[in-house]
C-alpha cells in the first residue's frame, strides 16, 4: 500500500461521484462504498496505516488525510447538488417552486359601502339605525302612509302583489309607519332596506336599495330638515356641493321637497351625467303630513316631523362611476372586485 493507491482511490471516488450527478440515491451509495463507517474504502485506507513500517506512515497518514477532507468536501457539494435538484421535480409529489394557490378575498359591495357611509354619518348626529319586513302588508307601504287606494303609486304597474293582499315594499317609508306606531316621540331613525318595483332598465331595477330617515319631536321644523340634509350631503360627497331644495308632492310629507345637488363631477358647469343641468336630483323629503300622525297615533297637535328617503344604489353609481343599475345585481365579480 502507498500513497499512489491512495490517488488512484480519489481518481476513482471523483469519477464515481461524477456519474452520480443530482441523483440522491447514487450520491448515498458513493459515500456508502467510500466514506461507509463500516465497511468505506477510507476505513480501510486508515487500518493500513498502523502495518505500514514507520518510516512510510507520516507521508502516507498525511496523503489519507488530504484525501478523508477532499471526499468529505466533494460529498457535500453532490449533496447540495441533489438537494436543490429535488426541487421542482415533479416526481417526488410536492413541487413547491410551484406559484401558491390564491385563497380569494371577498369584497364589499358598492352599495354596502355606501350604506355603511352614510348610517356613520347619521350615527354620529344620534341617529338609530332600524329595520322592517319587505313583504309588507298595504296599511304600512300605503294606507297609513296616506296613500288612498285610488292613488297612482298603487298601480300594478309599479308594485309586486303576492298572494293574501301582501306586497313587496316600494319603498323603506313603511318603517316609517311602523316605529311611530309602536315608539314615542322623540324618534330619530334612519332606515336601510331593499325595495321593489316593476320597472327595468339602464336606471331601474326591480329590486333596488333606499334609506328612509325620520324625526319626530317637539318642535321639529323644515329649518330641521334643512340643516339635517344639507349637512348630510356635505358630508357624503364633499363641502364644495351646493344643495337645493324644490318644492314636490309626497302623499305622507306636507310640504315636501325634492332635494338636488350641484352636479359632482362638473361642479354645477353642466355635463354629461347631470344632463348639461348641473343638478342632480338626489332625495324626496317633507314635513310629516299630520295625516300621518292621526294613523299612527302620533299626536299632531304636540309633535312635528321631517322625513326623507333616497336611493342608495344612485349615489353608488354617482360615487363609483357604474353607468348601469342592473351591473351592480348581475353578480358579475368583475366589477365586485374593483371594491376589494
Ligand atoms: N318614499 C319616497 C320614495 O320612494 C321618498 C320619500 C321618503 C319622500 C320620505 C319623502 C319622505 O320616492
Amino acid at each position: 500500500m502507498s500513497v499512489e493507491r491512495l490517488k488512484e482511490v480519489r481518481e476513482a471516488f471523483l469519477r464515481d461521484l461524477d456519474a452520480a450527478g443530482a441523483d440522491t440515491d447514487a450520491i448515498e451509495k458513493v459515500r456508502i462504498q467510500y466514506a461507509g463507517r463500516k465497511s468505506g474504502l477510507l476505513q480501510e485506507l486508515t487500518a493500513v496505516l498502523k502495518q505500514l513500517p514507520n518510516d512510510q506512515k507520516r507521508e502516507y497518514g498525511a496523503a489519507l488525510n488530504d484525501l478523508k477532507k477532499a471526499v468529505a468536501a466533494a460529498l457535500d457539494e453532490a449533496k447540495k447538488r441533489g438537494a436543490s435538484a429535488g426541487v421542482g421535480d415533479k416526481t417526488s409529489g410536492v413541487d413547491i417552486t410551484l406559484p401558491g394557490r390564491r385563497r380569494s378575498r371577498g369584497a364589499e359591495h358598492p352599495v354596502h359601502l355606501v350604506r355603511k357611509r352614510i348610517e356613520s354619518i347619521f350615527l354620529r348626529m344620534g341617529y338609530t339605525v332600524e329595520d322592517g319586513p319587505e313583504v309588507e302588508d298595504d296599511w304600512h307601504n300605503f294606507e297609513a302612509l296616506n296613500l288612498p287606494p285610488d292613488h297612482p303609486a298603487r298601480d300594478d304597474q309599479d308594485t309586486f302583489y303576492l298572494t293574501g293582499g301582501s306586497l313587496l315594499r316600494t319603498h323603506t317609508s313603511p318603517v316609517q309607519t311602523r316605529v311611530m306606531e309602536r315608539q314615542k316621540p322623540p324618534i330619530r331613525i334612519i332606515v336601510p332596506g331593499r325595495v321593489y318595483r316593476r320597472d327595468s332598465d339602464l336606471r331601474h331595477s326591480p329590486m333596488f336599495h333606499q334609506i328612509e330617515g325620520l324625526v319626530v319631536d317637539e318642535g321639529i321644523t323644515f329649518g330641521h330638515l334643512k340643516a339635517t340634509l344639507e349637512t348630510f350631503l356635505r358630508a357624503l360627497f364633499s363641502d364644495r356641493v351646493e344643495v337645493q331644495f324644490r318644492p314636490s308632492y309626497f302623499p305622507f310629507t306636507e310640504p315636501s321637497a325634492e332635494v338636488d345637488i350641484t352636479c359632482i363631477f362638473c361642479e354645477g358647469s353642466g355635463c354629461g351625467v347631470c344632463s348639461n343641468s348641473g343638478w342632480i336630483e338626489i332625495l324626496g323629503s317633507g314635513m310629516v303630513d299630520p295625516r300621518v300622525f292621526a294613523k299612527v297615533g302620533v299626536d299632531a297637535d304636540r309633535y312635528t316631523g321631517f322625513a326623507f328617503g333616497l336611493g342608495l344604489d344612485r349615489v353608488a353609481m354617482l360615487q363609483y362611476g357604474i353607468p348601469d343599475l342592473r351591473q351592480m345585481f348581475a353578480g358579475d365579480q368583475r366589477l365586485t372586485r374593483q371594491f376589494e
